[in-house]
């Protein structure tokens, strides 16, 4: 018997009208320019200094060079046909050291806005993507309620300059890593192994997502607004005692320890117990939680992988995973990227429905997806990337499939538009639909590229 359909059908997958096509990158990890126009440090650089913390010893130089191309950069976008392009403003820019505003940072996301604006693509910008100026690091970070007010203080800035012409506001990127990497496990800068420390920059991470957002709000009250979590299915290994506290602690530390301040304006009681050894309550201030649920637009969704969790295992070193650190992460056997994650499109179905079953009025983005491989830039010029337009195509599916269950999803912005410094990993790891040289900067779409311009053109997947 055949396994081939005698009249296969050919479906074609179209996405909603208005969905948003997209690709994001980051300030830090595609700028360089890092001592120009008054940028001071960041924690990053600062990081980036230290012997062993980042592979290879890469800095934020020459990044992409996304600072001085940007309007080739923009070329390309609109060569591929893009929507919209999310970048994120370097704080370090436009408040140097967190002090007072600096116009010659600002005027840099000025013209790269009005670049994008002329071709058509829509600026999305996301406040924060980790690059805390290294001052403020100084004087507590994330650890101390003032930077959350710094922040505000920034967004004001950012939002007073662009407000008129940005299309849609994120105030952080992925607050799990800057408080738990950052200061919990400290393979991310500040470097910080402080369980307190972590759960401290959780809430003041959240709460300069509050008063932010009141920020934008007055200066952009039309645009939409909101947050991007990465967030991860868990699952419990097995239906034991053991491996289901697992999957519920790890999902507490993930993606409720995020969502429910923002959305149902408490910290869960199973956290507000497990977290109450590293001061979680003594944080929390009369008001802070009305701040931090105050509405939001959009949810942003960063989605990359699933987890699959027993308990008992053995904690090796310093841990993002604060008090649970002896839960164990097991692989399934599927296929993996270049950084080890395994290829779960499947999971990004389950996330984004469950998502919608809980927030049905929320609508969401995937602000990032995408996948590292190890590309080669051919004698021909070309750059083969199968894996990853296999992975895209999955995931792209996936969403696909959500939205057909009913899901509000409004856009997908691919993680990246070019290769980058891949935070503790370095240049080596190359996340984008274009190569880059870090030698020559010269850049080269892959494949990829050019499928997604097919996919943007044609809204949707045959
Ligand atoms: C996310 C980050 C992004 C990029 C991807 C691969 O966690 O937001 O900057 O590094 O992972």
């Amino acid at each position: 018997m055949s396994v081939v359909p005698e009249e296969a059908e050919t479906v074609s997958l179209s996405f909603p009208t208005g969905f948003v096509w997209g690709a994001a990158t980051a300030s830090f990890q595609v700028e360089g320019a890092t001592a120009v126009d008054g940028r001071t440090d960041s924690i990053w650089d600062e990081f980036c200094r230290r012997p062993g913390a980042v592979a290879g010893g890469d800095t934020g130089e020459p990044g992409a060079d996304h600072y001085r191309r940007f309007a080739d950069d923009v070329d390309l976008m609109s060569e591929l046909g893009l929507g919209a392009y999310r970048f994120s403003v370097a704080w370090p820019r436009v408040r140097p050291d967190g002090g007072a505003e600096n116009g010659r940072g600002l005027d840099f996301y000025d013209r790269l806005v009005d670049g994008l604006l002329a071709k058509g693509i829509s600026p999305w910008a996301t406040l924060y993507h980790w690059d805390l100026p290294q001052a403020l690091e100084e004087r507590g970070g994330w650890t101390v309620r003032d930077t959350a007010y710094r922040f505000a203080d920034f967004a004001e800035s950012v939002v007073a300059r662009l407000g008129d012409r940005v299309d849609g506001w994120l105030t952080l990127n992925e607050p799990w890593c800057s408080a738990f990497v950052g200061y919990a496990s400290g393979r991310h800068a500040p470097g910080v192994r402080s369980e307190s420390a972590a759960v401290a920059a959780v809430h003041h991470l959240l709460l300069g997502h509050g008063l932010a957002m009141e920020r934008i709000r007055a200066a952009a009250p039309v645009v939409p607004a909101g947050i991007t979590l990465n967030l991860f299915p868990v699952h419990a290994a097995s239906g034991s005692a053991a491996d289901q506290e697992a999957a519920r602690r790890i999902d507490g530390l993930q993606n409720r320890i995020f969502l429910d301040p923002l959305l149902r304006g408490g910290y869960p009681a199973d956290l507000r117990s497990d977290l109450a050894p590293y001061g979680l309550a003594e944080l929390v201030r009369d008001g802070d939680l009305d701040l931090i649920s105050g509405p939001i637009d959009l949810l942003g969704v960063n989605y990359y992988r699933s987890y699959l969790v027993a308990g008992g295992g053995t904690p090796d070193g310093p841990s993002e995973w604060v008090g649970a650190s002896d839960v164990e992460f097991l692989t399934s056997g599927k296929p993996r990227t270049d950084l080890g994650w395994e290829v779960e499109p499947d999971g990004l179905t389950e996330l984004l429905v469950s998502l919608h079953e809980q927030y049905p009025d929320l609508p969401l983005y995937i602000t990032e997806n995408g996948a590292a491989y190890p590309d080669r830039l051919g004698p021909d010029g070309t750059v083969r990337d199968a894996d990853r337009v296999a992975f895209l195509d999955g995931h792209l599916r996936a969403a696909h499939a959500a939205v057909s269950r009913g899901v509000d999803l409004r856009g997908y912005f691919c993680w990246s538009l070019l290769d980058n410094l891949e935070w503790a990993e370095g240049y080596a790891k190359r996340f984008g639909l274009v190569h880059v040289d870090f030698e020559t900067l010269r850049r080269t779409p892959k494949d990829s590229a050019r499928w997604y311009a097919g996919v943007i053109e044609r809204n949707g997947l045959t």
